[in-house]
């Protein structure tokens, strides 16, 4: 039997070089970059699994829409192509274009905040959707189910929200001091872990019980749909196209970062499903934050491509390869010992640091330390989801304990081949036998605000 269903669904027309600097040259890029992988030159890389956002690689149908482009300030016609597709894929009656998924959240939240201190409630916000919660006066609670801590334990929609939980949270802080409900799909900030379609149904009853609107974040609406195809019961037999339907059915609205599932590089999406009042207070943000409402700061050669990939990131082969490249990665390093968030998530393996290197503080940034190590043997960039991240405690200056310590390895859409998979995993598995040999990290600059971005780190004791 030919097993053709992790095989790649495309052939590669253009390639772009990389680059495998030396060990020396990797030393030094890293003590000029403070320790910080962010402050790295992208060249001294060799696998760049930073991100999945905007990092993937388009399709030569996205690539021919670009030349389609209508530069119109309004009324492109490629906006309409754009708004044909959210309405044909998701049922919205409202589309507004944005410069990426934070554009879209700079406009829907503050109309959502119902006054300073008011609440926003998700399984887990990511941290710039945190920020624009904050930034609009709210305050961002996260409502994820306990299991998606236990990094070790199978549990097939480690992004659900614990409904019980949050329903108590209602009860007792009052409808009124509650904005709005919005389910992350899928899950980033605990691995990438799907929610399940009862799930989100029961989120959406909850919703409508206590008269609080629901909306998505989109980023990796398709990875869901296909966990929820792959694990839920019930749904093997639908299409990818009619359960990302029935997810959306759910919700008001969504905000999404097109820069993942809809595989551009630059590009967001607000949808509102049929809320007029909504629509028209969002319209008059989106002016003076991101554009004319027909094109929200895209030119009409992104909003083409976009549409494009809109409907490439839901294929179904597509997908299978996708989610099964993530998961040769995960499954090379369980063989070879490493610890990770089990299952593996839709976008990303990721590595339990706190397991590997328990003799690292988290004050002293255990993920940070990993992925610094997997740079320098193996010309890898993943990114740190720990304490590194989270900061202090505004209050009292604390540097605050994240509930993980994990090491991100995200893999970009259709761009490595599993070959390079096996440089990461055998690069994190040779760091396995000397992990007791590496040391935390301290700050020799740290900024007030999203601190992991620019703050610059030395080796303790060094
Ligand atoms: N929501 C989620 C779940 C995200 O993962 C991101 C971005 C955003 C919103 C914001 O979208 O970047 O287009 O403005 N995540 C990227 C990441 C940056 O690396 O996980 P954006």
């Amino acid at each position: 039997m030919i097993d053709f269903s992790k095989a790649e669904p495309f052939k590669i027309k253009m390639v772009e070089p990389i680059r495998m600097i030396s060990r020396e040259e990797r030393q030094a890029a890293l003590e000029r970059a403070g320790y910080n992988l962010f402050l790295l030159r992208a060249e001294e890389v060799y696998i760049d699994l930073l991100t999945d956002s905007g990092t993937g690689a388009m399709s030569d149908y996205q690539w021919a829409g670009l030349m389609l482009g209508d530069e119109s300030y309004s009324g492109s016609k490629n906006f309409y192509n754009l708004k044909n597709a959210v309405e044909d894929i998701f049922g919205y009656k409202y589309t507004i274009p944005t410069h990426q998924g934070r554009g879209a959240e700079q406009v829907l939240f503050p109309i959502l905040t119902k006054h300073p201190g008011a609440y926003a409630l998700s399984n887990m916000h990511f941290d710039t959707t945190k920020a624009h919660v904050e930034l609009a006066g709210g305050r961002a609670v996260n409502f994820v189910i306990e299991e998606a801590f236990d990094t070790g334990t199978y549990h097939p929609f480690k992004g659900n929200f614990d409904l019980e939980k949050m329903e108590a949270f209602i009860q007792k802080e009052g409808v009124e001091n509650i904005s709005f409900i919005l389910i992350t799909v899928t899950c980033n900030s605990c691995g990438g872990q799907p929610v399940s379609m009862a799930n989100i149904r029961a989120v959406s009853q909850l919703g409508k019980k206590y008269g609080i609107r629901v909306f998505i974040d989109a980023a990796r609406y398709a990875e869901n749909a296909y966990f929820i195809k792959q694990r839920e019961e019930g749904y093997a037999d639908k299409s990818i196209r009619e359960i990302v339907k029935e997810m959306f059915s759910y919700a008001d609205g969504f905000t999404m970062s097109a820069k993942k599932d809809a595989i551009v590089n630059i590009g967001g999406l607000l949808g509102i499903k049929e809320d007029e009042e909504l629509y028209n207070l969002c319209c008059a943000r989106t002016v003076p934050m991101e554009g004319f409402i027909t094109y929200g700061g895209l030119a009409g050669r992104d909003m083409e491509a976009l549409a494009r990939g809109l409907y490439e990131g839901l294929d179904e082969h597509y997908l299978r390869y996708r989610i099964g490249q993530v998961e040769y990665l995960g499954k090379r390093l369980l063989d070879g010992g490493v610890p990770i968030q089990y299952p593996v998530g839709g976008h990303a393996v990721f590595v339990d640091a706190k397991k590997i290197l328990p003799h690292i503080p988290y004050y002293q940034f255990p993920a940070q330390a990993l992925a610094n190590e997997l740079y320098l043997d193996a010309g890898v960039r993943g990114v740190e989801i720990g304490s590194f991240l989270l900061g202090r405690d505004p209050d009292t200056g604390e540097n605050l304990q994240s509930p993980m310590e994990l090491l991100r390895l995200t893999i970009p859409r259709r761009v490595y081949t599993n070959n390079h998979m096996d440089v990461v995993a055998d690069g994190l598995i040779g760091i396995m036998e000397k992990a007791d040999r590496l040391v935390g990290l301290e700050f020799t600059y740290e900024p007030k605000i999203l601190r992991h971005f620019t703050a610059r780190l030395r080796p303790v004791g060094r």
